[in-house]
C-alpha cells in the first residue's frame, strides 16, 4: 500500500513525479503529495483526493526543482487528511520523507522526540522518522537516516531530501518494496517498475536493510552498518505499452481481455510435444520432488482462489495431499512442516506481507518453499528457493484478472510434473493434457466473445443488493472467487459457497430479488447435483444465471440465463468459467458508476499485516 516515486536529474522534477505516480496510484489513492527543491529551499504540496483531483488543487508547476520525491497514500495510522499526508517534514522544514509501510514502533519514538521539543503535525507513524532524521543531522544525510533506521521497527520504503544536500536522494527499504532505476542521466527510485518504465527497464532491487543514495548519474548502496553493497543491474522486458491502457476505458477490461495472450505466454517454452519442462525452474532434484509427501499453499485474496484450484488439481491428478492455508492465519498458528513438506506461496504482486511472513516462517520451520509470482525480482521470489512465474504481464487493476488464470495454468503444468513424477497419470494421459492446455487461449477467446451477454446480465441485475454465487469442485473456488470480483469492484454483497451448502442455511436468503449464479461446467461427479440445486433456488423464486458447457440443454431448461463456455477438460474448465464472472463484476460496476481500476479501500498489493 501506498507509492512512491523519486528522480534526480537535469529535467524539472515534478512532473515526472506526477506521471510516474499515476502509474503508482493502484497502491493507494486517498492522498497525495509531493517535494522538491529549489535553490536551497525544500518545496511541498499535497493534499486529499486522487490524483487527478489533486492536480486541481495544488499548482504543480509551481514546485521547481530537478530533484524530488512524491507519494500516492493508502491510509493505515491517522485520518485521510492534507496534515496526515506525505512527503512529512522534520521540525526545521528541511527535511522531507516519503514513506510506505508500518513503523511498529513509533508510539515510543513520538514520546522520546516529543520529550526532545520536537514540534508534530500529523498523526501518522511516518512523522516520526522525519523528526529522527533530524535529530541526528549533522550535515550528513545518508549517516543521519541510517542512524535513524536503527531505531526503527517495523516496515519501511523511504524517499529523503535533505533542502542542505539537493545533490542527493537517500532511500532505504525493510519489508516494503522499493527499486532504483538507472536512466540517462537520471536516476529514480519507485514502489513499482510501472512507474519508471518510460524512462528506465534497468532496475535495481533493494534488499531488507539497505539503505541507497542516489545522484543524477550513479547510486550507492550500504547496509544499516554503513558497509557498502554490490547490487546487480537488472534489464526487465515489460514495455511501457504493457503498462497502459492500450485503447480500453479501463485497466480491468484491458487485463481481462489479455487471457489469452497471458496464458499463451505462461504455457510457452514450459510444455515441449506434450511433454512438461519445468525441472529447472522448479530448483530441485527429482529424488526430493518424489519424497514429499504434503503440499501447502499459503496465498490471500483471489490468490487464494486459485490455490483452492490447485489444491483439486494436485489431490486429483498427483495424488498429493494439499492444504490451502490463509497466509495470515499460517504465519500465527503452529503448522506442521517439515523436510518433506513443499511450501507454495502464490502471490501476483510479490509483496503481499501475510504471505511473505507466512513463507518465511514456513521456511524457518524447514520446508522447501517455493512461489508462483507475478512480479520478478519482488520480495517474494527473493526468499524462494524457486519461482515458477507466471507470464500474465503488468496487473494495474485493483481487481485481480488475468494474475488469476496465469496461476491456474502454472499450477496446471506444476500438477502435470508431479503427475510424471509419481507415476500418477499415464503418458497418454499426460499428453491429452497438455493438449488441454493448449487449447485454452483459443477457449478464453470465444468466451470473450460473449462479453455482450454478460454486459445485458449486467444491465438486469445491477440494481440487486445481495448475490450468492455457487459452485463444486474445481468451480467452487470459482464461486468465491466471482463473488470476490463483485464485491470488489461493484460493492455488491455477493457470497460464494459450495453448490450443496446452500440448504445448509443460504437457501433462506433466496427470493425473487436474488441473483444466484451457478457455475456449472460438465464433470461427471457433481453435475447432476447442482441441477438439482438450481432446481432449489427456482422453487423459492430466484433468479438462476448459469455458466454452463456448451451444448448442455439441460441447465438450459432449468436456467433463467446461461453462458457458455466451450467443452474442456474439467480441470482446465475453471480457467474458461471465470471470465464471465470477471466480466459481470466489470460491467455492473460501471454500470453503477464505480471506479473500476481504483475500488474505495482496496490497494493493488497490501504490503501491511
Ligand atoms: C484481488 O482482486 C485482490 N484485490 C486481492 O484479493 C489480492 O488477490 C490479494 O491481496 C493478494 O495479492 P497478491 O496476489 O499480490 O499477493
Amino acid at each position: 500500500m501506498c507509492g512512491i516515486i523519486g528522480y534526480i536529474g537535469k529535467e524539472k522534477a515534478a512532473p515526472i513525479l506526477v506521471k510516474g505516480l499515476k502509474n503508482l496510484e493502484y497502491r493507494g489513492y486517498d492522498s497525495a503529495g509531493f517535494s522538491t527543491i529549489d535553490n536551497g529551499t525544500l518545496l511541498i504540496a499535497k493534499d486529499t483526493g486522487k490524483l487527478n483531483e489533486i492536480e486541481l488543487k495544488i499548482n504543480i508547476n509551481e514546485l521547481h526543482g530537478c530533484v524530488g520525491i512524491s507519494h500516492c497514500r493508502w491510509a493505515t495510522h491517522g485520518n485521510v487528511t492534507q496534515e496526515n499526508a506525505h512527503p512529512h517534514t522534520d521540525c526545521t522544514g528541511r527535511i522531507s520523507i516519503v514513506h510506505n509501510g508500518i513503523i511498529e514502533n513509533f508510539s515510543e519514538l513520538k514520546e522520546m522526540l516529543i520529550a526532545k521539543n520536537h514540534k508534530f503535525s500529523s498523526s501518522t507513524d511516518t512523522e516520526v522518522i522525519s523528526h529522527l532524521i533530524e535529530e541526528y543531522y549533522t550535515g550528513n544525510l545518508p549517516e543521519a537516516v541510517r542512524k535513524a533506521l536503527k531505531e526503527v521497527e517495523g516496515s519501511y520504503a523511504l524517499g529523503v531530501l535533505s533542502a542542505d544536500e539537493p545533490d542527493i536522494i537517500v532511500a532505504a527499504r525493510n519489508e516494503s518494496p522499493l527499486i532504483i532505476g538507472k536512466g540517462k542521466n537520471a536516476m529514480f527510485i519507485a514502489s513499482d517498475v510501472p512507474a519508471i518504465l518510460e524512462h528506465t527497464n534497468e532496475i535495481i532491487y533493494l534488499d531488507d536493510k539497505e539503505i541507497a543514495v542516489l545522484t543524477k548519474s550513479n547510486f550507492r548502496v550500504f547496509d544499516l552498518d554503513g558497509r557498502e553493497k554490490k547490487k546487480e543491474i537488472k534489464k526487465i522486458s515489460w514495455s511501457m505499452e504493457d503498462a497502459e491502457k492500450g485503447g480500453y476505458e479501463h485497466f480491468m477490461l484491458k487485463e481481462i481481455y489479455e487471457q489469452p495472450r497471458a496464458i499463451e505466454d505462461t504455457i510457452n517454452g514450459r510444455l515441449k510435444n506434450g511433454t512438461i519442462n519445468i525441472k529447472e525452474e522448479l530448483g530441485m532434484d527429482e529424488n526430493s520432488l518424489k519424497k514429499i509427501s504434503k503440499i501447502i499453499i499459503v496465498a490471500c485474496g483471489t490468490s487464494w482462489h486459485s490455490a483452492l484450484v490447485g489444491e483439486f488439481m494436485l489431490e486429483e491428478l498427483a495424488k498429493i495431499p494439499v492444504e490451502v492455508e490463509y497466509a495470515s492465519e499460517f504465519r500465527y498458528r503452529n503448522p506442521i512442516v517439515d523436510a518433506d513438506t513443499l511450501v507454495i506461496g502464490i502471490s501476483q504482486s510479490g509483496e503481499t506481507a501475510d504471505t511473505i511472513a507466512a513463507m518465511k516462517e514456513a521456511k524457518r520451520r524447514g520446508a522447501h518453499v517455493i512461489s508462483i509470482c507475478n512480479v520478478m525480482g519482488s520480495s517474494i521470489t527473493r526468499i524462494s528457493d524457486a519461482v515458477l512465474y507466471t507470464r500474465a504481464g503488468p496487473e494495474i487493476g485493483v481487481a485481480s484478472t488475468k494474475a488469476f488464470t496465469t496461476q491456474l495454468a502454472v499450477l496446471y503444468l506444476l500438477t502435470m510434473h508431479f503427475a510424471k513424477l509419481k507415476n500418477t497419470l499415464t503418458e497418454k494421459q499426460l499428453q491429452s493434457m497438455a493438449q488441454g492446455i493448449r487449447k485454452i487461449p483459443l477457449q478464453m477467446q470465444a468466451v470473450l466473445e460473449k462479453d455482450a451477454e454478460t454486459e445485458e446480465l449486467a444491465h438486469l441485475y445491477h440494481k440487486s443488493t445481495n448475490a450468492l454465487y455457487l459452485g463444486r469442485g474445481a468451480n467452487f473456488p470459482i464461486a468465491l472467487e466471482g463473488a470476490l470480483k463483485m464485491k470488489e469492484v461493484s460493492y455488491i454483497h455477493a457470497e460464494g459457497y459450495p453448490a450443496a451448502e446452500m440448504k445448509h442455511g443460504p437457501i433462506a436468503l433466496i427470493d425473487k430479488n436474488m441473483p444466484v449464479v451457478f457455475v456449472a461446467p460438465y464433470d461427471t461427479y457433481t453435475y447432476k447435483k447442482i441441477l438439482g440445486n438450481i432446481e432449489e433456488v427456482k422453487a423459492r423464486g430466484g433468479i438462476v444465471i448459469a455458466i454452463a458447457t456448451e451444448g448442455d440443454r439441460e441447465v438450459a431448461k432449468k436456467a433463467g440465463h446461461v453462458i457458455y463456455i466451450p467443452d474442456s477438460l474439467y480441470t482446465l474448465s475453471s480457467m474458461l468459467s471465470v471470465i464471465p464472472l470477471q466480466l459481470l463484476a466489470y460491467h455492473t460496476a460501471k454500470k453503477l458508476g464505480k471506479d473500476v481500476d481504483k475500488p474505495r479501500s482496496l490497494a493493488k498489493s497490501v504490503t501491511v499485516e
